[in-house]
């Protein structure tokens, strides 16, 4: 039986008059892999805001989990089980690696953790965050302090940041954004390894990355959907390959 977990309906994000997503659609299966696609400016980062509650549409449902979270604050649907990665990198550069897992899982901010924090973990906490920096293969740099991370790592620490809150939903916007093709082909296998019961959903331009890794591809274009379709019907889409072919991507 497939059991949805997200849906949906006829969602758009309006900024004045720009329709950044226009009427989007679609319904994603618990433990699904589903890539996001499109050129730049198609509403991708738009559409994830407006289901985790960063920008709530202007119109539509989001259906989280069986209930209609379009109206709920972002740490709400956080509760329920959403998760996401930002596009850019969103981490506390003067402290350790563990420091920020232990921020992430007690909520905090640097400040409130240098003035009030125990430092110390509970058990639950280190088992919590083990797992995650085990999944990410951070498991050996703990004590490093995150400037000190190459730019590869530090999205690694990224998605252990979301692992560590046991999400049932996890969104990721362009995790290989920025890293060689020797990180890329880490954060690659490290999504390959995710249990396979977390449902993703994952913005990424790189065909050759997103090809492999999912179920289902849905191509934006102009906040709409162009194309929804497993990924070996995508690859040799005539659609697909116009949009993109009419923008160069950036760097
Ligand atoms: N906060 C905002 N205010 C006004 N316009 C915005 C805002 N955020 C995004 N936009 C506009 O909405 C459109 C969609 O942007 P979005 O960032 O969702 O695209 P994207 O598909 O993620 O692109 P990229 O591949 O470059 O990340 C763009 O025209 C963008 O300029
Ligand atoms: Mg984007």
């Amino acid at each position: 039986m497939t059991e949805t977990i997200l849906t949906l309906d006829k969602v758009a994000v309006a900024f004045g008059a720009l329709r950044a997503v226009d009427g989007v659609s679609t319904s994603v299966t618990r433990g699904e892999r589903r890539a996001l696609i499109g050129p730049n400016g198609a509403g991708k980062t738009t559409l994830f805001n407006a289901i985790t509650g960063m920008y709530p549409p202007t119109e539509g449902r989001v259906v989280f989990e069986g209930e209609d979270v379009t109206r709920m604050p972002p740490e709400k649907r956080a509760a329920r089980g959403m998760a996401r990665t930002f596009q850019i990198t969103n981490l506390f550069n003067q402290l350790t690696v563990e420091e920020n897992m232990l921020l992430a899982l007690r909520g905090l901010s640097p400040r409130k953790f240098s003035l009030f924090g125990k430092r110390d973990f509970d058990a639950d906490e280190r088992e919590r965050a083990d797992r995650a920096l085990d999944r990410v293969r951070l498991g050996g740099r703990r004590d490093t302090e995150v400037r000190e991370l190459s730019y590869g790592e530090q999205r690694q620490l990224e998605l252990a940041l979301s692992l560590v809150m046991k999400p049932t939903l996890l969104l990721l916007d362009e995790p290989a954004a920025g890293l060689s093709p020797t990180e890329r082909s880490i954060v690659v296998e490290i999504i390959r390894d995710l249990p396979r019961d977390l449902t993703l959903v994952l913005i990424e331009h790189d065909m050759d990355l997103v090809l492999g890794l999912v179920d289902n591809v849905t191509c934006l274009h102009e906040g709409r959907i162009l194309v929804e379709a497993p990924p070996a019907a995508i690859a040799g889409n005539k659609a697909v390959q116009e949009v993109y072919l009419g923008k160069p991507r950036h760097a």
